[in-house]
């Protein structure tokens, strides 16, 4: 049984399980959807760790009214869903009402099981006819155009709004590092890319309250903490420079601060697409920021003339510690440290955890499956949400990644996230031992008898 703290019980603090379009939904073109740049990533060879791609994934464009009933199942009260942006517009941006009538079904669905919505308007699935992707200017206005859709056929429906989730792994994994769509390897673009998605972040909340004053709107974040690999002078300086692209980079701007130096110096003449005016666009009042926490990075200084240009390099972690199945070290500490830190340093509307679990790829036996490293890892982290509470850190929820086991970007289907297990040749779904916890947790609390570690 999972242990919480009197402040964490359902009825003063949100419980809820996340997903994204693209991880879920599967990408044929029904309903009139156009490709994204994942799904070009994917066509390309070697890019996915096992060569598959989103167009099945989890099906649930069909089978969303089975997953809301099973969120209903297990006593979630809370969703957090991203909405596909290549399935609100044509390849001439215009409203695609068959893409949008997906996510009514799917909010009717939500309002029938008592379910409150958390939508975000872009997880990372870019539309492939916007030319140019971030590196466009035009692409933050086009992204302004889909929140003010958005806002006008679902605004009435939608409380609570994240305009981007993780616009660092979009920037940096996207257009640096090239582990991610569209794949590009250069230092200057990804900086270019980060400007241009936190004016679309700022465009797309003015354009949204143009058209609807209550929705709550925010930004999803995954800020983290880089430790240097060693105690030297130099991997220090690698270590601060990998947190100022990681946090100051986002953080900074969206609180009206120019970016460091240090950052402005990697854009060379290209720091002139940062034109005056629109930092005061980026830094729009927000009503909350969602924060996703997984792991921290150890940083050290750079070898290779590529990592001079970044100023750092990422170390794998020790493979002594303990590391989930995807390798990255369990590291509940990193919650609370990045939280303190965040809050030291910027005035942080309320914090909601949007995203947090383990990939822990145990299989089904016997139709059961015994994630125990998920269970620890999820109690070691609400742990650390509690001592947060307690010391009068502002977060009203926590949301676990993720209610299915989905596509995992580059690493394919080989990497199961979920509290549900999926069977990819059946599609079918059984709630793992993480996810029977959750739900005996919540049932038990809504009964009001909660036993309080
Ligand atoms: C986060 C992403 C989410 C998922 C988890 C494991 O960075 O937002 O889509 O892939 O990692």
């Amino acid at each position: 049984m999972l242990k919480i703290a009197p402040s964490m019980t359902p009825d003063r603090f949100e419980w809820g399980c996340a997903t994204s379009s693209f991880q879920i939904e599967g990408t044929g073109e029904e309903g009139g959807r156009v490709p994204s740049i994942w799904d070009d990533f994917c066509a390309q060879p070697g890019r996915i760790k096992d060569a598959s791609s989103g167009l099945i994934a989890c099906d649930h464009f069909h089978r969303y009214a089975e997953d809301v009933r099973l969120i209903a199942d297990l006593g979630f009260k809370h969703y957090r869903f991203s909405i596909a942006w290549s399935r609100i517009v044509s390849t001439s941006n215009q409203l695609n009402t068959h893409g949008l009538d997906f996510y009514k079904r799917l909010l009717d669905e939500l309002e029938q099981h008592g379910i409150t919505p958390n939508a975000t308007l872009f997880h990372w699935d870019l539309p492939s006819h916007l030319e140019g992707g971030w590196l466009n200017r035009e692409t933050a206005y086009r992204f302004a155009d889909y929140a003010q859709l958005i806002a006008q056929h679902l605004g009435d429906r939608l409380p609570r709004v994240a305009t981007l989730n993780e616009p660092w792994c979009s920037a940096f994994l996207g257009y640096d590092l090239g582990v991610f769509a569209p794949g590009a390897q250069n230092r200057e673009s990804a900086l270019c890319a980060a400007h241009h998605l936190l004016l679309a972040h700022g465009l797309g909340v003015q354009a949204w309250r143009s058209e609807r004053e209550n929705t709550a709107l925010g930004i999803v974040l995954n800020p983290e903490l880089c430790d240097p690999a060693t105690p030297s002078p130099q991997d220090k300086y690698a270590a601060m420079l990998a947190e100022c692209e990681r946090n100051e980079c986002f953080l900074n701007p969206l609180f009206g601060r120019e970016w460091p130096v240090e950052l402005k110096a990697q854009m060379g003449t290209q720091i002139q697409i940062c034109k005056e005016g629109d930092l005061e666009i980026c830094a729009q009042p927000l009503d909350f920021i969602g924060l996703n926490y997984y792991t921290r990075s150890i940083a050290k200084a750079p070898e290779s003339d590529s990592d001079k240009t970044r100023g750092y390099l990422f170390v794998a972690p020790d493979p002594t510690k303990d590391l989930t199945s995807i390798g990255w070290e369990i590291y509940p500490e990193g919650l609370s440290r990045v939280i303190n830190h965040l809050n030291a340093k910027w005035p942080l509307p309320p914090i909601w955890i949007t995203e947090n679990g383990a990939a822990d790829n145990t299989p089904l036996e016997d139709g059961i499956c015994h994630d125990d490293l998920r269970c620890n890892y999820l109690q070691t982290h609400l742990d650390q949400l509690a001592n947060l509470l307690e010391k009068g850190a502002d977060i009203r929820g926590y949301y676990v990644w993720s209610l299915l086991d989905n596509f995992e970007w580059a690493q394919g289907y080989s990497q199961r996230f979920g509290i549900v297990h999926v069977d990819f040749q059946t599609q079918k779904r059984t709630p793992k031992k993480s996810a029977l916890m959750i739900q005996a947790l919540l049932h038990h609390s809504t009964n009001h008898d909660v036993s309080h570690p």
